[in-house]
């Protein structure tokens, strides 16, 4: 080669190699995100509540689900599964809705109670007979072996405002009245704790079809009729009363706030509310069309590019409310959400059975992380629904059971349960697909009831890992450990025959420079705690 080709060739290696160079920086540059906590400055609780469960009676939810009677061959206590219950236990669920949705405003509690019950009809749920063996009694038996607490929704729909002041005297009075005394007869003398009440269900809808203006004034009846007489609930740990509020972006929802708050600004001591309710499905359009399993890239973008828009709903009904409780007495109350999904094939349409994959993990994910940035005001939230409904936690077919993607993610985030928010920056970067973009990076902290600090990171890209150094204004961290959530596919499930295929794994990070690196799997869901 002659001495001014061997020159030529040189140069080209040499400019090859910083080109390779420049690009392999770069693109590491943009893979690195850095997250700043600050805990220095605490924000408010995360309420223990916004990880609540919703449990109506609707295809498998409660029978089958929850209850499969006290001779069942299936390990049970009093007719509870035992399985359920222990799976349910390990993610402390705080709460639990019950007995619906639509079907609570067409419920009788009177068909649930004592030894010969009622055989009726649920007609808004495949039409199929309601036996009525799992009352009032087995519900208050479920939540006290989960240890949880009950959120009670009363019949505004079809049931008058004596009924449900009778149901409550029933449940909660501790003097000797016919209804105490009645459910003592039942088998439970002592009085139940009701932690929270719900006035109807979507009573602009399936609860009735009413207008607003007509719905405040029935709702002030039931806050004023519909007492908990429970010794232990008249001063501290009062029972929550929740009106129903909004169920989407339409004007008709943002009128209906304004009528239920503009009236509790005026309101005088004869009736009162503590929250309102707000009801909000991803499901992209009506009816559900969206496959649970079987998808592909372009429906988890789109599934969870719908889903981010949870936070825009609840900016825009927290500032009706700001407007008329300043003060954030009233607490905007999520107690349906989820992916709403097309029925699994061969399954009765109205028993809403879905697959649960990785792309309903990071959704639950996305929308927790939004509830915590707004928990100012969003102090409780109800996953619909939590078994063989909808967005559940927990499938079963007979005797078999399984947790689905959904269901680790509200294990991982036990930590943050009554926990304090501190506020994290981070630029996200995009996640572009198709048209679509959306935030790379999701990204949450609080200080847990342990004291730690506890982190949650989301990578929303399905193809590429991401780096993070974790950093902490003000003091370094020594090492980070938790763990991580991801799949090989984004549509990935667990089944009865492969239970495992989504399952946490453990994951940690080494301080370098003050910071901590952690690398983050595509399409992942992570929770650390820092060890400073
Ligand atoms: O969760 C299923 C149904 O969705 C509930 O019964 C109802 O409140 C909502 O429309």
């Amino acid at each position: 080669m002659s001495p001014a080709k061997s020159i030529c060739s040189r140069l080209l290696l040499v400019s090859t190699l910083l080109t390779i160079s420049v690009l392999t920086s770069a693109l590491l540059f943009a893979q690195t995100v850095q997250i700043s906590v600050d805990a220095s400055k605490p924000g408010p609780k995360l309420d223990r509540n916004l990880f609540g469960q919703f449990a109506e009676h609707l295809g498998y939810g409660i029978y089958g689900g929850i209850w499969v009677g006290p001779d069942s061959p299936i390990p049970n206590t009093r007719g509870i599964r035992n399985d359920v219950v222990a799976a349910l236990k390990a993610i402390q669920v705080p709460n639990v809705r019950w007995p619906g949705g639509c079907f609570a405003d067409e419920y009788h509690w009177r068909n649930g109670i004592g030894p010969k019950r009622a055989v009726t009809l649920n007609p808004n749920w495949g039409g199929v007979i309601e036996p009525n063996t799992f009352g009032t009694h087995e519900f208050m038996d479920f939540i006290g072996q989960i240890g949880s607490e009950a959120y009670v929704s009363v019949n505004l729909g079809s049931g008058t405002v004596k009924e449900a002041a009778d149901w409550l005297e029933y449940m909660t009075a501790a003097q000797a009245t016919t209804l105490e005394q009645e459910r003592g007869a039942n088998g439970h003398p002592a009085p139940y704790k009701v932690a929270m009440l719900g006035l109807g269900n979507e009573s602009w809808d399936c609860g009735g079809n009413m207008t607003p203006e007509y719905y405040l004034d029935l709702m002030k009846r039931y806050t004023h009729f519909v007492r908990n007489y429970n010794p232990a609930q008249q001063k501290d740990d009062q029972m929550q009363k929740i009106a129903v509020g909004p169920g989407g972006n339409e004007q008709r929802w943002t009128d209906w706030t304004e009528t239920v708050m503009k009236a509790y600004q005026q309101h005088t001591w004869s009736w009162d509310i503590t929250g309102l309710s707000m009801h909000s499905y991803t499901v992209v359009k009506w009816p559900p069309a969206y496959k649970s399993v079987g998808f592909g890239e372009d429906e988890y973008a789109q599934i969870l590019n719908s889903t981010l828009e949870m936070d825009g709903l609840i900016k825009k009904h927290s500032a009706i409310m700001d407007k008329y409780d300043p003060q954030k007495k009233v607490a905007l109350i999520v107690d349906e959400w989820g992916g709403w999904y097309a029925p699994l094939p061969g399954t009765n349409p109205g028993f809403l059975v879905q697959q649960n994959s990785l792309r309903d993990a990071i959704m639950a994910a996305l929308n927790l992380n939004i509830f915590a940035r707004h928990a100012d005001r969003v102090r409780g939230a109800n996953i619909a629904q939590m078994i063989n409904v909808l967005q559940a936690m927990i499938l079963t077919e007979k005797e078999k059971m399984v947790l689905t993607p959904t269901y680790y993610v509200y294990k991982m985030y036990v930590p943050f349960q009554d926990s304090t928010f501190v506020p994290v920056s981070f630029s996200a970067g995009t996640y572009k697909h198709g048209d679509l973009s959306l935030p790379r990076i999701d990204a949450m902290a609080a200080r847990g009831k342990d004291g730690k600090l506890w982190v949650e990171v989301t990578n929303v890209d399905p193809n590429q890992s991401a780096e993070v150094e974790l950093s902490m204004a003000g003091s370094s961290a020594k090492s980070a450990t938790g763990e991580t959530l991801t799949a090989s596919k984004v549509d990935s499930v667990n089944s009865f025959e492969a239970p495992n295929s989504v399952v946490p794994k453990p994951i940690s990070a080494k301080a370098q420079g003050g910071k901590l690196t952690l690398k983050l799997d595509p399409k992942s869901v992570t929770v650390v705690s820092i060890e400073p």
